[in-house]
């Protein structure tokens, strides 16, 4: 028997190998390849366009970028044919609020919407914003926790969006831009649990406190509110809001937690503060001066400036019942940031594209292009703000951002050239996000 036992062993081993299927496992599908032609390449990089050029995507990623020729394509293969138009990588806004409307300037809706009627329509609007070209979104502001919520769910499939880089509410002072102002102190609403604060924080304990809390329910990005609003009731764009300590506090505690913090900023002095106390981004920076554009460069602080904004509030929000008291704020404010984009562009301050969408409609974010060109930017500084730059401020440079190998194939084309006309980006006619076309009114219009 001892002897035997080997040779047991050997027809056992053998038998064991027959019954392995000859095959990998059949249940790993083969990669999915797709070659884009693309006749014109912005690709993110450079200024430069590139003349014929082949992006082949496999599954969710760029596999390659080359010269047509260079790369040869199968027969039978699936070909995307955007010969006649300019590609470009998937744009990012850095500031959107997926949750708001842009028909709701009457304060009655603080009171009547429900969470449950903000999240359907941040649905609609997280469609609108991938169709309009913008494959990512960073969305600073909206209730606890729909921006986490709507992530999730385009992560998992469940409704077509851009990749979400999602804050919780905008952590504000009391009577701050992000408090319910001018009512009664007998006037009691419900914003929130109440049994949770996700907001409201005064001294450095209760930042400490609300910023740890939104981190534990998902955040991916803080947003703190650095000045006073414009679209706020009993507060000024001017003013500081939170002590230099208490922006500190906060910005330590995201970066503890590996997580980016923006500011709203508006005002002079809060800009510096925020800026000072280590956050990663100014939003509107409105009226900030040359202490305050040196201070961004010598910190490497983003401004995000959302010039489109002015036109939108001055117009269709007045119609849409905004209240004289932020009209007023709209008129201090709005025309300074202008010229105030001008001066940082052209000390070359770090910028990125973010809008405030959800202040105008979601999907007319790229309105923003014709505004930022106007105010010294060229098409290329312009576009690259709101890919390359982007894609750096919100820390996802490795997967976003640029038309190159190893990224996601998130990739659009418009069929004029926004290198001559950067309103071409207001029409972009094919979007893919993730190797998946969500968007084609291109290669459908060719024989
Ligand atoms: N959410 C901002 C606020 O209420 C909007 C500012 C818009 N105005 C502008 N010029 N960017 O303060």
């Amino acid at each position: 028997m001892k002897r035997l036992l080997p040779l047991l062993i050997a027809v056992m081993t053998a038998i064991a190998f027959a019954q392995q299927p000859a095959q990998p496992p059949v249940n790993k599908p083969a990669p999915k390849i797709t070659y884009i032609r693309a006749g014109r390449l912005f690709d993110g990089t450079s200024d430069t366009v590139r003349q014929n050029v082949v992006v082949v995507v496999q599954d969710d990623r760029i596999q390659s970028v080359g010269p047509e020729g260079a790369v040869s394509i199968p027969s039978g293969a699936t070909v995307i044919d955007l010969s006649r138009a300019t590609v470009l990588p998937g744009l990012i806004d850095c500031h959107t609020h997926l949750g708001s409307r842009a028909d709701r300037y009457d304060e009655i809706y603080r009171f009547k919407d429900t969470p449950f009627q903000r999240a359907f329509a941040a649905v609609v609007h997280a469609r609108k914003t991938l169709e309009a070209g913008f494959t990512t979104v960073r969305d600073v502001g909206s209730l606890p926790f729909l921006a986490v919520d709507l992530r999730n769910s385009i992560n998992e499939g469940l409704v077509p969006g851009p990749r979400i880089v999602a804050s919780g509410p905008g952590i504000s002072i009391t009577g701050g831009h992000g408090d319910l102002n001018n009512y009664s102190p007998q006037t009691r609403v419900s914003m929130f649990p109440e049994e949770r604060n996700f907001q409201i924080a005064d001294g450095v304990d209760q930042v400490r406190h609300v910023v740890r809390a939104q981190v534990k329910y998902g955040v991916d990005v803080i947003k703190i509110l650095a000045t006073g609003g414009v679209l706020s009731k009993g507060d000024s764009p001017g003013a500081p809001q939170f002590t230099f300590e208490e922006l500190k506090t906060a910005a330590e505690e995201a970066h503890m937690a590996g997580r980016k913090i923006a500011a709203h900023a508006h005002g002079t002095q809060g800009i510096k503060n925020a800026i000072l106390a280590g956050i990663d981004s100014i939003e509107h920076a409105s009226l900030i001066d040359d202490e305050g554009i040196r201070l961004a460069k010598e910190h490497g602080t983003y401004l995000v400036m959302d010039i489109y904004n002015d036109d939108y509030i001055l117009t269709k929000a007045i119609e849409f019942g905004l209240p004289q008291e932020n009209v007023e704020k709209e008129k201090m404010v709005g025309r300074l940031q202008r010229e105030n984009f001008k001066k940082a562009v052209q000390a070359g301050a770090k910028m990125a594209f973010g809008t405030d969408a959800g202040v105008y409609p979601h999907g007319d974010n790229a309105r923003q292009f014709f505004y930022m060109v106007k105010f010294g930017m060229t098409p290329s500084q312009a576009i690259r703000a709101a890919t390359t730059n982007a894609a750096d401020l919100i820390g996802r440079s490795k997967d976003v951002g640029s038309v190159e190998a190893g990224k996601y194939a998130d990739i659009i084309a418009v069929s004029a050239d926004p290198l001559q006309d950067v309103r071409a980006l207001e029409n972009v006619g094919f979007v893919m996000k993730g190797g998946v076309v969500y968007k084609d009114t291109i290669t459908a219009r060719l024989p």
